[in-house]
């Protein structure tokens, strides 16, 4: 049976004001989707709206719904304009950093070696990294996308030992799939899962890969996330346009107990 945890992360970006994410959020609770066992459910905010996200999350009272950002500094304090810190997002009750996002590697130019420093930091802190990563379509079409991803795998979090890296959530993104409706066949996603969780296991064991929680993200909706989630390496989804709506978030979430 399998152990690791299946995740739904919804990730807003920079959509909503706070107090339409708070709304949003306890829209979502009155539906009362099922999140037990090893589920969870985080959302991920801007920064403006964290401390008041993380009230509507308290008050839906589940401890499987988290609360994440999309970014974050590696350094713990200084002359930073304009970032943040660990130590700010966890005051305001986060739990998850999304690291990595294409758009973050695309539009403010972050490196594979930036993400390493950062994936560092948020371990140091005991709070959950949810690492990106995926190809564009050139690559796609060049049919590289393994030695795309296994170079970003390698230079951002493959030096981590194995009690860092099984607390590290990777999240498998094809750019073509963001954001474009066109989502990457249930096949190409599972072979692209398959693929990295035996990058894992031949670096840390089969046991350490298996414990390793692998989501998809692109154009995954209510209508495809089951049968993205019921393929053996897909465990959950990092979610975009589909986490801004309470019903088709609510489907997705539902989509985690098969
Ligand atoms: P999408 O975005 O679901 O809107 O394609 C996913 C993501 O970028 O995390």
């Amino acid at each position: 049976m399998k152990m690791r945890k299946n995740i739904v992360a919804g990730n807003w970006k920079m959509n909503l004001t706070p107090a339409e994410g708070v709304a949003l959020i306890n829209e979502i609770a009155t539906f009362n989707p099922a999140i037990s066992g090893n589920n969870q459910v985080v959302f991920c905010a801007p920064f403006t709206h964290l401390s008041e996200v993380n009230k509507a999350v308290a008050s839906w009272g589940n401890a499987k719904v988290l609360v994440g950002a999309q970014n974050c500094y590696y350094q713990p304090s200084g002359a930073y304009t304009g970032e943040i810190s660990l130590d700010m997002l966890m005051a305001c009750g986060v739990s998850a950093v999304i690291i990595g996002h294409s758009e973050r590697r695309l539009y403010f130019a972050e490196s594979n070696e930036l993400l390493r420093l950062k994936v560092d930091a948020i371990l140091a802190k005991q709070l959950m990294p949810i690492f990106c990563c995926g190809e564009p379509l050139e690559i796609r079409n060049a049919n590289t996308q393994n030695e795309y991803v296994a170079a970003q795998l390698q230079e951002s979090i493959f030096h981590l030992n194995a009690a860092e890296i099984i607390k590290v959530v990777i999240a498998y993104e094809p750019i073509w799939a963001i954001g474009t409706g066109v989502t990457a066949s249930t096949q190409q996603a599972q072979d692209m899962h398959a693929f990295i969780r035996s990058l894992l296991a031949d670096k840390y064991g089969a046991d350490v890969a298996n414990e390793i929680t692998i989501l998809y993200g692109g154009s995954c909706n209510a209508a495809n996330a089951k049968e993205l989630f019921s393929q053996a390496d897909v465990d959950g989804g990092l979610i975009g346009g589909a986490a801004l709506k309470a019903e088709s978030f609510v489907a997705i979430i539902n989509a985690m107990n098969g």
